[in-house]
């Protein structure tokens, strides 16, 4: 077909996929309020200037990624990469930086990056996440790591493992910086472009190439772990007790930087066995207690994680499927259409779901669309009977056919609907 077709790296979520990705959402919400988590909404565009300061000036996200366009105004604006600045800016400039600390808020909703689309990778895919903000204490770390494991738990998520890193603070990264610098320096000839740019940029960003000829180089890199001070060692023992007092298991990996200017001490991932290579992290979170002043507001220490919608729900117990119709409400008669229209409103006020066909195809046309649909019942508007107060009530289960006065409709069409959510207990 020669039509439009839709942006690359973007999908369209039909009612099945919608389904579980809003269960999931809806699954989030419950667990992460068990947790005192309360949801709010920042807007899909900010100012480009929020994404640059906030992520990093020499993340991929902000130097390749980033949906970044002019308004009518001359105002530079980002289709939002992540959730996270967005936060940090709606809690300086709203009422909740009155209320008491830490204040903890959960978001769902869609992200923009240019990647490259891939398996589990698109242009515009839907995250939940969970921040809290204003207090430093390493056992919020593992709490909203406890949110992120009891959620995949809810949803039935198998076959996860948490990859666990302090990454350093202030204090101790310049020496580790610097140690990145020298073990890279010494190869710079052997580096790749873009790679030679990072480390010029920011020696932390190399830890994110891709480039399997760096795979050797990076191997050897050194750790973060090797070069944490006291405080940030003393941080990351209690982020640890935390997390087994909430018997939640980890693995340390020291290799895990994420890609995110904005993180200080903890960084942590969720992978999954049956997503590969760089598409196999489920969520991604860590502390970011320097991003608030970055962004030009005082101190405020932050936590949090998001995941990847799209990626959960593919791994995730089937949601129930979308509800379809139970009835159909039709006429053979066009001129019928305001009798099919009330006939319709008045099942749909009992709750049953109601389809009314109001087409100008034949009688046959339209029984055959209603068995297609599958609804249990046809409720036919005759123009003879609606004349007595009468509609015929079909039931395409049992093939039966009778004749009942409007007014009793409901108690007509009850028994013969066979879904148990059919939702006539409170009916009849
Ligand atoms: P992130 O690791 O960039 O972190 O993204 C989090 C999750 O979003 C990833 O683990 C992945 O599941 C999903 N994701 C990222 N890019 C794509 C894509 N192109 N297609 C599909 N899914 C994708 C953040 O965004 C941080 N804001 C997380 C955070 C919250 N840190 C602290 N608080």
């Amino acid at each position: 077909m020669a039509g439009i077709s839709r942006p690359r790296g973007t999908d369209d979520l039909l009612p099945e996929r919608l389904a579980a990705l809003e269960h999931a959402i809806t699954v989030g919400t419950q667990v992460s309020s068990r947790y005192g988590y309360r949801r709010l909404q920042t807007p899909i565009f900010e100012a480009s200037d929020l994404f640059v300061r906030g992520v990093g000036d020499a993340t991929d996200v902000v130097r390749r990624e980033m949906y970044t366009f002019e308004d009518r105004g001359g105002r530079s604006l980002t289709l939002r990469p992540e959730g996270t600045a967005p936060v940090v800016r709606a809690f300086w400039e709203s009422e909740l930086r009155q209320s008491p600390l830490p204040v903890r808020l959960s978001y769902s909703g869609p992200m923009f990056r240019y990647d490259r689309p891939g398996r589990g990778r698109y242009r515009q895919f839907h995250q939940f996440g969970v921040e809290v903000l204003g207090e430093s204490e390493p056992e919020l770390d593992a709490e909203v790591i406890a949110v992120a494991w009891r959620w995949l738990a809810e949803l039935g998520v198998g076959g996860t493992s948490l990859q666990l890193n302090s990454i350093g603070d202030e204090a101790c990264r310049p020496r580790y910086r610097e140690a990145l610098l020298q073990h890279f320096s010494s190869h710079l000839a052997d580096l790749p472009e873009l790679d030679r740019d990072r480390l010029a940029r920011n020696p932390l960003r190399i830890l994110d190439s891709k480039d399997p000829e760096m795979a050797p180089l990076l191997e050897s890199a050194p750790r973060t772990t090797d070069y944490l001070c006291q405080d940030c060692v003393d941080a990351f023992d209690r982020v640890q007790e935390a997390l087994r007092a909430y018997g939640i298991p980890y693995q340390l990996n020291p290799r895990l930087v994420r890609g995110l200017d904005y993180y200080q001490r903890t960084a942590f991932e969720v992978w999954h066995e049956s997503l590969q290579g760089a598409q196999n992290s489920l969520f991604g979170g860590g502390r970011y207690d320097g991003l608030s002043e970055v962004l030009g507001y005082p101190k405020c220490p932050g936590v949090g994680f998001a995941a990847g919608l799209e990626r959960v729900a593919l791994l995730s117990r089937v949601a129930e499927p979308p509800p379809e119709p139970q009835i159909f409400a039709l006429s053979a008669d066009r001129a019928a259409a305001g009798a099919v229209i009330a006939v319709a409103e008045e099942l749909r006020r009992s709750g049953l779901r109601v389809v009314a066909d109001v087409g100008s195809r034949s009688l046959r046309g339209k029984m055959r669309t209603a068995e297609r649909a599958g609804v249990d019942v046809v409720v036919i508007v005759g123009e003879a009977e609606m004349g007595q107060g009468a509609v015929t009530v079909r039931s395409l289960r049992a093939g039966t056919q009778e004749s009942a006065a409007a007014a009793a409709l409901l108690e007509a069409v009850g028994p013969l609907l066979t879904r148990s959510e059919s939702g006539l207990g409170g009916v009849t």
